[in-house]
């Protein structure tokens, strides 16, 4: 019997109970659904799976995308991605984990991101690795009533890599480079089951707000970035090896804490599922 037990912080619920086998009956899928609209993050406990039963049991939430990276598909599942961030003592880890440690929210660069992101995990460190999560519903109804008069109806320009972000991302091959080209998106978007408006932030992608100088565009981002970095609106994944955790990446950030002993294995596999055009 499924139950659902809210996590009763700024966003998350626990399924117990769930048989992940039938995710995809019609009836439990739009449970799922109603779920990750209403709590943004869900968490379904259980062991390990292979990559087919990953995909199968994500297609509960929409259809599994390829991911732009192809060194990352998981061979007979190109649907898949694993993701591998250990922390390696002569400093190859992959940068994209590195990245993954500021807040973003996934695939912004695309015209159309992915609805929602689901991690597995496979092997976890001993300590440390959590993944933090941050509603931006309550990030956007927590600004100032000007700041929402200045960002309502503005568009701003996401990239594959911007000067803003922290880090440099990995490469791409010339085929990864020509599908992404910088693409436009609103700044606060409304999510398409709910009707609740949401900030729509990605401090690793977002380069700058259109009709705004450059100075103007980083100042205004930065001023929302700190209202998405306060803890209020966050909550915290203690990973179990076997969990899965899916989150809505229309309303939401998340960011991956590098706090784990160097050497040991960290492997997630993660299933993309294509979403719509944000508006
Ligand atoms: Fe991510």
């Amino acid at each position: 019997m499924l139950e659902i037990v809210s996590s009763k912080g700024a966003l998350g619920a626990r399924l117990e109970g769930l048989d992940r086998a039938k995710a995809n009956e019609p009836e439990l899928a739009a449970t799922l659904n109603r779920a990750l609209a209403e709590h943004l993050l869900v968490v379904i406990p259980g062991d390990p799976m292979t990559p087919a039963q990953t995909r199968d049991f994500a297609a509960a939430f929409g259809k599994p995308q390829t991911q732009l990276l192809r060194y990352k598909r998981s061979g007979e599942v190109p649907e898949v991605s694993v993701m591998v961030s250990t922390l390696m003592t002569d400093g190859t880890t992959d940068k994209t984990a590195l990245r993954a440690e500021d807040w973003h929210t996934d695939d912004s660069y695309f015209a159309i991101p992915a609805k929602a992101t689901l991690l597995h995990s496979i092997e976890i460190p001993s300590q440390g690795g959590s993944t933090w999560f941050c509603n931006m519903h309550s990030v956007y109804e927590a600004l100032p009533e000007a700041t929402k008069k200045r960002i309502d109806g503005k568009r701003a320009i996401h990239g594959y890599d911007t000067p803003r972000a922290r880090n440099r991302p990995s490469p791409r091959t010339p085929a990864e480079i020509a599908e992404t080209p910088d693409v436009e998106h609103p700044l606060v978007r409304t999510h398409p089951d709910t009707g609740r408006k949401a900030l729509y932030l990605n401090p690793n992608r977002l380069d700058r707000i259109v009709g705004m100088e450059r100075a103007e565009s980083d100042a205004l981002l930065d001023e929302l970035a700190d209202e998405a970095r306060k803890p209020q609106h966050h909550f915290g994944h203690v990973w179990k090896r076997g969990d899965i955790v899916v989150w809505d990446n229309r309303a939401t950030m998340h960011r991956v804490m590098i706090d784990y002993p160097v050497g040991e294995t960290r492997i997630m596999q993660r299933v993309l599922i294509e979403g719509s055009r944000p508006v």
